[in-house]
């Protein structure tokens, strides 16, 4: 027999809310912990190896007592993460497809994130819209100005978020290599970079393109240490600086934000985005790469839920801002043409790609 799982999710701006769908929302905190749990303990890659285990076999697998290997099958089941049939567990099929790409890490490098860099911040998302500022940064231990200059303060914290930050963009980089002709260029500047993630995609795609990563000085020694892993040392460097006080380095006809346009005020977008059309030479590329919302502002939903995030935790502004609201900050900056990429999948993301 086949336990169904009723896992009708909360619906979205297009489907009515029912009762269920509210009592999804109501206990979507309890829902997230169930996956966690069900990564952290490895619940979900042993029923990778071992489809088909007893409850028993799996409390002795995972070395959980009795009562704890309820709960978490209880909860797994109930909400469709695992099937149970004839007393054995397997995992539920989005699961077993996604267990076997290398996006699997990436989503579990997700789920890392949402733990331990976004989950406690959140508890201040309200007093953040009331006050119009990010209040769940006081939650972050350190005196850094924003989460990025706190995160060398919390090593933990600082390797949970880089490697999250390498998975997210790696979930859709590929689309930002297909889509970027890049045949022409010659220098791009990778604002805001990280730990080099994209830098490093799009000079392995292009073998004749240098890169530039813009980093604060404290994430640049992380930045400098992927470059070498990569191999891609003589192409790809590094300058430390605050893109917002420094001017940008000259000499680059590409000019990419990835992951960055989210994190400010629309007023800070239009500034960086001034100073790379000054930067950049006549007929020049200026990228945004990121999760986009919809123009009409209902959707979709990761992208809003993304937001409470951007809303309470990392710098005084940001959200997953609409495309238009991107192509009005470029607007203002100078910028007259701009192409829109939807990238597909199940994150928002999307790209915009301007020409001086
Ligand atoms: C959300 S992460 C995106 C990283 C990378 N672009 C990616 O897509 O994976 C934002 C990055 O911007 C960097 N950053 C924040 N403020 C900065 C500043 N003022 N100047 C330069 N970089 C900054 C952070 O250190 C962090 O690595």
């Amino acid at each position: 027999m086949t336990t169904t799982a009723q896992t009708s999710l909360p619906p979205t701006a297009r489907q009515p809310l029912d009762m269920d769908g509210l009592a999804w929302i109501l206990f979507g905190h309890a829902a997230f912990q169930y996956l966690n749990a069900a990564v952290e303990t490895e619940l979900l890659d042993e029923l990778v190896k071992t489809p088909g285990v007893t409850k028993e076999e799996l409390a002795e697998r995972l070395s959980l007592q009795e009562r704890a290997i309820d709960i978490l099958l209880l909860g797994t089941t109930a909400m469709g993460l695992t099937v149970k049939e004839n007393d054995r567990y397997r995992l539920a099929d989005v699961l077993k497809e996604l267990t076997a790409t290398e996006d699997w890490q990436r989503f579990k490098d997700t789920v890392g994130f949402e733990q331990y860099v976004v989950y406690e911040g959140q508890l201040d998302f309200t007093e953040s819209l009331r006050t119009n500022t990010n209040v769940g940064l006081r939650r972050v231990r350190g005196t850094g100005r924003d989460l990025y200059h706190r995160l060398s303060e919390n090593p933990h914290m600082e390797a949970v978020f880089y490697r999250y930050m390498r998975s997210w963009s790696e979930l859709a980089n590929r689309h930002l290599v297909d889509a970027l002709d890049l045949g022409d260029a010659r220098a791009l500047l990778d604002c805001g970079g990280g730990d080099a993630v994209n830098s490093i995609a799009l000079a392995a795609a292009n073998s004749h393109l240098r890169a530039t990563v813009f980093e604060i000085p404290e994430s640049s020694v992380i930045t400098q240490k992927k470059i070498a892993e990569a191999g891609l040392a003589e192409r790809v460097d590094v300058i430390a600086g605050d893109m917002f006080a420094d001017p940008f380095p000259g000499g680059h006809d590409v000019i990419l934000f990835a992951h960055q346009l989210v994190i400010w005020t629309l007023e800070e977008n239009t500034r960086l985005l001034a100073k790379a059309y000054e930067a950049l030479p006549e007929g020049g590329k200026l990228v945004i790469f990121n999760s986009m919302s919809n123009d009409e502002g209902d959707g979709p939903v990761v992208a809003a839920l993304d937001s409470v995030y951007f809303a309470a935790i990392p710098a005084e502004g940001g959200m997953i801002y609409s495309w238009k609201q991107h192509e009005e900050c470029l607007q203002k900056a100078g910028f007259g043409e701009f192409e829109r990429i939807d990238v597909p999948g199940w994150t928002p993301h999307g790209i915009i790609i301007a020409t001086k």
